[in-house]
């Protein structure tokens, strides 16, 4: 070993990196038997010094220059728990050209950005981990990568918002609706000041396109996962999905068929005893299906202090190992090949549609008759309730193509008995 011990410095000293700071001090010696080193933050690059960070932190520790850190010669590994793309990127792009390793806890960056940063570590000899950029404290990309590589991943589902998923667990546990789900989730602190990212599936989407990439060794862009965020549930579709035995979860998948890829973030009905329906509350649970392991799941706090920083210390360790032992390219880009990536329009899944019509004789003669030509075959057909003169119908399909389903829909919004097409969610068995 030419080392005898790790530097590394935190570029950030938010939610994540203030985990970090703690983790590496409260755990100190259990962390220095594991390495085989002392790991020790030499600096931290912040915006603000003055801040109050609630933590006793020694003079000369933080500084305002990211050159401290990225030109420091002593400074073996970089985390970068800055967020955003920059000056995230830069720093990383000049953290890794300088050989030293890089941890980001940043999904936005390695979605957008993973190839480019890959390269550059490996032209300089170092590695490059970012197991926290998914699912927060779940273990999901070294599994991927390492513990499951053996396998041929036919599909990843998962939970991957934990922001959606608590407000979409208390539209359905107490009937409260969209906002005020919402309300609850930023004054507990899940939501962003800017939910966008959370109720719309962007957040959401970009970790699949990391998941994506990962299980099908290709390059899975962010332009390439579909998207819909939850930002059309209401307390109406939950109750009438409970109903049908199903619970509604903003779910990402991945699969892999003989004709392509597919990656996908929208609501979808989940019977109740599919194992992702009880994940609750901001749990985040992944569930990866093999050729040769079967069904595995990852269940675990998707967000915060201690579980993404359990996360990005882990990433740590392995870089710090590496380094101590001088070699590099162990955590090397595993996408390896160029798969096709099916448009949404050619993928296929079971629909429930909740339609408000006239309520009198032949209207839904009309409908199916639409469905039908279609090749849309519908599975059962409800009507929940008459005000006056219209009629809610609830309908479910069998497995349809997407294309198809969007062709008769763009005919039904049309017919004069048809006063809304209230809502449509994808159904996932
Ligand atoms: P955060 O609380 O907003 O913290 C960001 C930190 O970076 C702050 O300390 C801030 O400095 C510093 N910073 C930002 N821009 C800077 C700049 N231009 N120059 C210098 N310092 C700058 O963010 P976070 O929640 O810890 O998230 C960090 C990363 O982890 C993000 O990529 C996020 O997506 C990812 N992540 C977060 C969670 C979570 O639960 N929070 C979970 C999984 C992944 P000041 O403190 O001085 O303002
Ligand atoms: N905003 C994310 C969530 C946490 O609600 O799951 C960070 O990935």
């Amino acid at each position: 070993m030419s080392k005898s011990k790790i530097n590394v410095g935190l570029l950030g000293m938010g939610t994540v990196g203030r985990g970090v700071y703690r983790i590496l001090k409260d755990n100190r010696a259990g962390i220095e038997q594991k390495v085989g080193a002392p790991v020790d933050i030499k600096k931290i690059l912040v915006r603000d010094p003055d801040k109050d960070r609630g933590l006793e932190l020694e003079q000369g520790l933080l500084t305002t220059e990211a050159g401290d850190i990225i030109n420091n010669p002593d400074i073996d590994i970089v985390v970068e728990v800055l967020g955003g793309i920059n000056p995230a990127l830069e720093y990383s792009l000049r953290a890794l050209k300088q050989g030293k390793s890089l941890v980001t806890a940043n999904k936005d960056m390695i979605a957008a950005h993973g190839k480019e940063l890959f390269q550059a570590a490996g032209e300089n000899g170092c590695d490059l981990f970012f197991e926290a950029s998914v699912a927060g404290g779940i273990p999901i990309i070294r599994p991927l990568k390492e513990c499951l590589a053996a396998n041929r991943i036919r599909q990843v589902i998962g939970i991957v918002n934990g922001t959606t998923n608590y407000m979409l667990t208390r539209m359905s546990k107490e009937g409260l609706t969209f906002d005020e789900a919402l309300a609850q989730a930023q004054a507990l602190g899940y939501a962003e000041a800017d939910p966008t990212a959370d109720v719309a599936g962007h957040d959401a989407a970009r970790k699949m396109a990391i998941i994506a990439s990962i299980a099908f060794n290709t390059r899975v862009s962010l332009e390439q996962v579909f998207l819909e965020g939850i930002t059309r549930i209401t307390t109406e579709d939950i109750k009438y999905a409970a109903e049908l035995n199903y619970v509604v979860k903003l779910l990402g998948i991945a699969k892999e068929s003989d004709d392509g890829i597919e990656v996908r973030v929208h609501p979808a009905l989940l019977p109740e005893d599919h194992p992702l329906a009880p994940v609750d509350d901001v749990y985040n649970a992944i569930h990866v299906s093999g050729d040769a392991v079967g069904d595995v799941m990852f269940f675990g706090r998707g967000a915060g202090e201690l579980p993404t920083a359990s996360a990005v210390v882990g990433d740590v360790m392995s870089a710090a190992r590496y380094k101590l032992r001088d070699v590099s390219g162990m955590s090397s880009c595993t996408c390896y090949g160029e798969k096709y990536v099916k448009p949404m329009g050619l993928t296929s899944t079971k629909y429930y549609i909740r339609l408000n019509v006239a309520d009198r004789p032949g209207v839904l003669a009309s409908i199916a008759f639409v469905f039908g030509n279609n090749d849309v075959s519908l599975a059962s057909v409800i009507q929940k309730h008459t005000t006056g003169q219209a009629a809610e119908i609830v309908l479910v399909t069998h497995r349809v193509l997407e294309k198809n389903l969007q062709d008769a829909l763009r005919i039904i919004k049309e017919l004069s008995t048809v006063n809304e097409v209230s809502n449509v969610i994808r159904v996932e068995d």
